[in-house]
């Protein structure tokens, strides 16, 4: 018999889009499937909410694994929303258990789709990097237009966290372009574009230079995406190299269920968040770090697309200091120059 162990090593890496017509399936949808943190705290959040003759709607409904948990915790009709073709994966999905007649798929964009009654309950996993993402935008939408008053959504909350630290193979595999040559050729220009992106990897508490700190929450149902401003200060803790940022998030899924990105608690598909620094910059026990973090998921009244913007101002416990300025906006602007480059690249 072939037992399914969702913590082993996988021995097969990668699936390859030609010719499967179901890349979303056998890659993306069954690579979240085998995070049971993650997926275990969704469908164990759904229990616990759904009430039964529940109308809801599943934003980005994937294999359907949410829009079955649903149906099975009692809703009346699930509304199974998903842009890509493995909507249509998920229809059998729901035939096979005996819950097509609950679940109702819509095949397109969210923003682009009326739903024919309203819902008592969206739920959505389409938590992006460090939390809202892209999702954000999407959500808003959805609620705004469907959601009954004191209708509820899972995620209730998601807040997001950010810790300066030291992690030198992150920071090395970042600025691998600087004074190199690759293959005999110079590929310096690509350091800015390298410096001033975000990058998914796994980093640990030992990495910490200080305590962490929240810099932003958003809670749902809400009238709108607001970005996250937030200005931070960290006492450094321990003499180190400084080489960036560690951030994740925490999502509250209702029904006293937490789902946690942090290096403190179990991996999930996620990971962590690192913002390099464009400089590494030693530290010492008294230094002080000031961040001035901007999260924007949508784009801005000024055209700014979403983005993050790291600045961050160091003070020796000599009085000296230094300043950077980071922001995605710069990797951006570097790839397809104007018209991101005007005006200043704080969010809005
Ligand atoms: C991270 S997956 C989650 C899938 C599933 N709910 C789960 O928990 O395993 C998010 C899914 O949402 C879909 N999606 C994202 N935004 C959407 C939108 N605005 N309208 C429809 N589908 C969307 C994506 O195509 C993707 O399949």
């Amino acid at each position: 018999m072939i037992t399914y162990d969702p913590t082993a090593k996988p021995t097969i890496e990668y699936v390859p889009v030609a010719m499967t017509g179901q890349q979303s399936l056998m890659g993306f949808h069954r690579h979240l499937l085998d995070d049971p943190i993650r997926t275990k705290a969704f469908i164990d959040a759904v229990t616990k909410t759904v009430r039964n003759g529940d109308i809801v709607a599943d934003l980005g409904t994937g294999s359907g694994i949410l829009a079955m948990a649903c149906a099975r915790a009692g809703a009346k009709r699930v509304y199974a929303m998903e842009s890509n073709e493995i909507i249509e994966a998920a229809r059998q999905l729901a035939h096979a258990n005996g819950l097509s007649e609950q679940v109702v798929f819509l095949r397109g964009e969210s923003t682009r789709t009326t739903l024919p009654e309203p819902v008592d309950l969206v739920v959505t996993e389409c938590i992006g990097l460090m939390g809202p993402g892209e999702m954000e935008g999407a959500l808003n939408d959805l609620t705004r237009r469907h959601l009954k008053p004191n209708g509820r959504v899972i995620p209730a909350s998601i807040s997001q966290f950010l810790v300066p630290v030291e992690a030198a193979r992150h920071f090395e595999y970042v600025h691998c372009w600087s004074n190199r040559e690759v293959y005999g050729f110079d590929f310096s220009p690509l350091q800015a574009i390298a410096s001033n992106n975000v990058y998914v990897a796994w980093l640990d508490t030992s990495s910490f230079l200080s305590d962490f700190q929240p810099v932003g929450s958003s809670a749902f149902p809400s009238t709108g995406s607001r970005p996250v401003n937030a200005r931070l200060e960290f006492e450094v803790l321990r003499a180190g190299q400084f080489h960036g940022y560690c951030g994740w998030f925490e999502a509250d899924l209702g029904g006293g269920i937490r789902l946690s990105a942090a290096p403190t608690d179990a991996p999930t598909v996620w990971k962590q968040v690192f913002l390099p620094l464009e400089t590494g910059l030693s530290i010492s026990v008294g230094t002080t770090i000031r961040t001035d973090f901007g999260f924007s998921t949508v784009a801005s009244p000024n055209e700014q697309p979403p983005h993050l913007r790291w600045d961050t101002e160091v003070t020796w416990p000599d009085g000296s200091r230094r300043v950077l300025s980071q922001s995605t906006i710069k990797s951006i602007d570097a790839c397809f120059g104007p018209p991101f480059a005007r005006g200043n690249s704080r969010a809005q």
